[in-house]
């Protein structure tokens, strides 16, 4: 990476941070539309008895300076409040949300989106490998950086999860490009020491070493965070599992990003190498991996103790539907992850899963639940979109909301984004029901606008 682009100390505090530039001369912004945020989980309960959880106004106001949020409520409340010389925007008849967290992303993997293969682990050695040994490359991770957070921004999400390659280049990269956007992004060099191919080895040292300089030169840049990720189990050695561990207790902020029983296969290969422990996630317990604010991708495979250390650490999971359906993997529980008090956010993991838009990963995981007998509701799947991934993510202090206070991260949701969701629109009565047709049938094309701290950062045209 250029040293030009290198980020200096002085951008770790707010004023720095690209969508906190003023938007309007005055730094104060007005915006009209019908306005839905959560405060809680609705579970899997109609409307009425979900009142609780969330707030809707169907002509809102939501009053922004310098990018965050000041107040957020009913149009005929909250217009008369914005100062003078307040920018202001319409939205009328279009939905205002707040920017949609995917918990679970592989950036590198963009180009190999929709490659069969014979489940995961024959997956990752004939697609997911040979595409991540190109990011060694720095022109290669800087292309590919500005496609994926394009793509985000085309999609609505505004906050990710995200793995880089086992090359720290790849981190500095996205790293550089979501800053230049204002996108909040929590990425990490990917540690993988064993069962894997050789151009992509490090080494137990090498990955704490290049760990640490990442998180030294990134971490609380902008809104920039680290997350340490070992890519699983079964391709770190015990000894880089413990150096794993070593930079999770040093850096006490700083979560664990990785994978976890997902694949039956994948759970024998780890109880092969681990034969001393109780389960797949008992090995990252045993090395200190399991802590707050640290997500676990799929979990399709774990039991009750496995669900309770994970709700006790406060390590979250991240559900994945749409990779869960096309690599084959399972269907997860989710009635028995959420009643086991476990973090739940929802995740796209493009390149296994299928589509950026978290809208159509809803409505993924809404059949999957449903196939296990538990029927999400539609306000439930978009809590899980918004302020279930902060929570995860241990984000719910900046973003997630509408709360006074927190960055105004915020999409708007097109009602006749093509020609069948206006059809059916028409027909819809309730909130649910139109929250339903979004995650049903909706995808990118449903994303009018992606705001990032007030900023517009992709409008369709
Ligand atoms: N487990 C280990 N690596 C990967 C990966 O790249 N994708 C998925 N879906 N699972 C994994
Ligand atoms: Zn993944």
């Amino acid at each position: 990476m250029p040293e030009r682009q290198m980020p200096t100390n002085t951008n770790r505090d707010a004023a720095a941070m690209p969508g906190a530039q003023a938007a309007t001369p005055s730094g104060w912004q007005l915006f009209r539309g019908e306005i839905l945020h959560f405060l809680d989980d609705p579970g899997p309960a109609t409307e009425g008895e979900a009142a609780h959880a969330f707030v809707h106004h169907a002509d809102g106001g939501l009053l922004l300076e310098n990018g965050v949020v000041r107040r957020c409520g009913a149009w005929a409340e909250v217009a008369p409040t914005a100062p003078a010389g307040t920018s202001s925007v319409d939205y009328s008849g279009r939905l205002i949300l707040p920017g949609f967290v995917d918990t679970h992303i592989h950036y590198p993997q963009t180009d190999i989106i929709a490659s069969p293969g014979r489940g995961l682990l024959d997956w990752l050695d004939r697609y997911a490998f040979p595409a991540e040994r190109r990011f060694g490359d720095p022109a290669v991770a800087q292309e590919a950086a500005e496609f994926f957070c394009d793509e985000l921004l085309r999609n609505g999400t505004t906050t990710a999860l995200v793995f880089g390659t086992v090359h720290p280049q790849s981190v500095d990269a996205l790293f550089s490009v979501a800053l230049r956007r204002g996108l909040r992004i929590v990425t990490g060099k990917v540690m993988m020491d064993r069962n894997c191919p050789e151009f992509l080895r490090d080494t137990a040292q090498s990955s704490f070493d290049d760990s640490k300089r990442l998180i030294e030169r990134w971490q609380g840049v902008g809104r920039l965070g680290y997350a340490i990720t070992p890519r699983f189990a079964a391709t770190s050695t015990e000894e880089q599992l413990a150096v794993a561990g070593a930079l999770a207790r040093e850096f006490p902020a700083v979560p664990v990003h990785s994978h976890v029983a997902e694949n039956t296969a994948e759970v024998a290969l780890i109880r092969e190498l681990y034969p001393r422990s109780r389960s797949y996630l008992d090995v990252y317990d045993h090395y200190g991996l399991l802590k707050p604010h640290s997500v676990y991708a799929h979990g399709i495979y774990l039991d009750g103790n496995d669900r309770r250390r994970m709700a006790e650490s406060a390590t979250a999971l991240s559900f994945c539907p749409s990779s869960n359906l096309f690599l084959g993997s399972g269907l997860l529980d989710l009635r028995e992850v959420i009643d086991s008090g476990v973090r739940v956010g929802i995740g796209s993991d493009v390149g296994g899963g299928t589509s950026f838009s978290l809208l159509r990963t809803l409505g993924a995981a809404y059949q999957v639940a449903h196939l296990n007998g538990y029927l999400m509701s539609p306000l439930q799947a978009f809590y899980l979109a918004t302020l279930a991934g902060a929570q995860a993510l241990g984000l719910e202090a900046q973003i997630g909301n509408f709360a006074a206070g927190k960055e105004a991260d915020f999409i708007v949701l097109d009602p006749a984004a093509t020609p069948l969701l206006a059809r059916r629109m028409a027909t819809a009565q309730s909130l649910a029901e139109r929250l339903f047709l979004w995650m049903t049938l909706g995808d990118d094309r449903a994303v009018a606008a992606s705001h990032v701290m007030g900023k517009p950062q992709w409008t369709r045209a």
